[in-house]
């Protein structure tokens, strides 16, 4: 028989690394907030046309990557490979301006992209994604440079490096693409196949080429730096003007044009050398058209996403073992009504306790109270029993006492909540 396994791509996140889970969800839900964000919770498929329309059909998201397939009423569905469209038809569809006009949510969750996997890149990964809409000012693209960074120290990151351009805008963009297709239509026949193409459907992308034949070449085209119109120059003058304001350090990029083909202006990413070739640890960037390329208001956006595998990979190691406050050893059958009936008491009065029903000898369940890390360990022997009482041993102090029955929960309140 063959054994089962995960999907290529996909993988388990076992007890052992959970907790660094929980860790990085809870320090979201908190830091997001202190900024006025507020969760979202969108489906995990939509519509294909969603992301065909949003993310853009050359890219390589859209044109090889998605996870599409027919309905069984014919419809073509998605697994969504990233958040922000999603978002954003939600934002549309439930008129969430018209409530909020500076509206600021994020989201946390599954996305899928059939990508070749390797260390860091996987085929369902969970990105943290935060969006804030309405707000035009470059003030808004700092705080959402400025919450990213945030919350990687939040998680205890210390070494990264954001990196940052500008992208153009609908009025600028157009023209700098013409000038870029001139250029490299110069030396096409030097570039990679991927990149001849893209010199017809989307010459920015070629910016993002990685292949080392055509890094020359690529360094030498026109810079956007040099092409943006008046109103972009000023809106990234101030960001960076505001970032230095802050002491927030950055380096500027030319060729950071993203993966996506929704950014106007601002784009940013944070990357980390100690992740190896895949080493963005988060992307975003302004995408003002989008909302109404996506049939909704002209509402300006910017945000970002974050690898959640990423960022685990980065952390400090840390052995968080499951919490255990008290550990009952009964020794004797005759012990294990009563601990049955003190363990659901502790429990609903807020204790996390375990015990050992196999009972085994006194020497075994202390090896296993040590192992859980217990606080506390109760013990139930034939003395105790007679004289009402269970022996309280203080796992840290390695002290021991006698305590009785009807005193075991407040005496246990006292001592860990004291
Ligand atoms: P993205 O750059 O495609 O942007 O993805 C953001 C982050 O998701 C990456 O920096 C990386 O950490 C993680 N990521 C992407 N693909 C994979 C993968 N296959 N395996 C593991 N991690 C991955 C976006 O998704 C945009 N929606 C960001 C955004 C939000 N822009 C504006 N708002």
């Amino acid at each position: 028989m063959t054994t089962l396994r995960a999907i290529t791509g996909t993988r388990d996140i076992l007890p052992e690394e959970v907790s660094a889970w929980h860790r990085i969800e809870a320090v979201a839900r908190t830091l997001f907030a202190r900024y006025g964000y507020r969760e979202i919770r969108t489906p995990v498929f939509e519509t294909t046309e969603l992301f065909a329309r949003g993310i853009g059909a050359d890219t390589d998201i859209v044109a090889k990557e998605m996870y599409t397939f027919d309905d069984r009423d014919g419809a073509s569905v998605t697994l969504r490979p990233e958040a922000t469209a999603g978002i954003v038809r939600a934002v549309i569809e439930h008129n969430l301006m018209n409530t909020d006009p500076a509206l600021k949510v994020y989201a946390l969750g599954s996305m899928f992209r059939r990508e070749r996997p390797q260390k860091g890149r996987y085929r369902q990964f969970h990105q943290v994604d935060v969006e804030a809409f309405g707000l035009s000012r470059p003030s808004i693209d700092v705080e959402v440079i400025e919450v990213a960074l945030a919350y990687l120290e939040a998680c205890g990151l210390t070494r990264f490096e954001l990196v940052l351009n500008s992208v153009g805008d609908a009025k600028c963009r157009p023209a700098y693409v013409e000038t870029l297709r001139t250029e490299l239509r110069r030396s096409a026949s030097k570039l990679c196949a991927d990149c001849q193409r893209r010199i017809e459907t989307n010459p920015l992308r070629v910016l993002d080429c990685k292949v080392p034949g055509d890094q020359a070449i690529i360094d030498a085209l026109p810079r956007i730096s040099d092409h943006l119109c008046g109103e972009c120059r000023d809106h990234f003058a101030e960001v960076r003007r505001e970032l230095n304001l802050l002491g927030i350090p950055y380096r500027l990029s030319h060729r950071l044009v993203r993966g996506l083909d929704y950014y106007t202006r601002t784009t940013f990413e944070v990357v980390s050398g100690e992740l190896g070739s895949q080493n963005s640890v988060l992307g975003g960037g302004r995408y003002d058209g989008l909302v109404k390329d996506l049939g909704g208001p002209d509402l300006t956006g910017i945000g970002f996403a974050l690898g959640m595998e990423r960022l685990v990979m980065l952390l400090p190691e840390q052995v968080i073992a499951g919490r255990c406050d008290v550990f009952l050893a009964p020794l004797v059958p005759a012990a294990l009504d009563k601990a049955l009936l003190l363990q659901r008491a502790l429990r609903r009065a807020g204790f996390a306790v375990l015990m050992d029903p196999e009972g085994r000898s006194f020497k075994s369940q202390m090896k296993r109270a040590d192992k859980l890390g217990a606080r506390f360990v109760l013990i139930l022997g034939e003395d105790e029993m007679a004289k009402g009482v269970w022996t309280l041993r203080d796992m840290a102090g390695s002290s021991q006492a006698e305590v009785k029955d009807d005193a075991v929960t407040g005496h246990l309140m006292e001592k860990l909540n004291g």
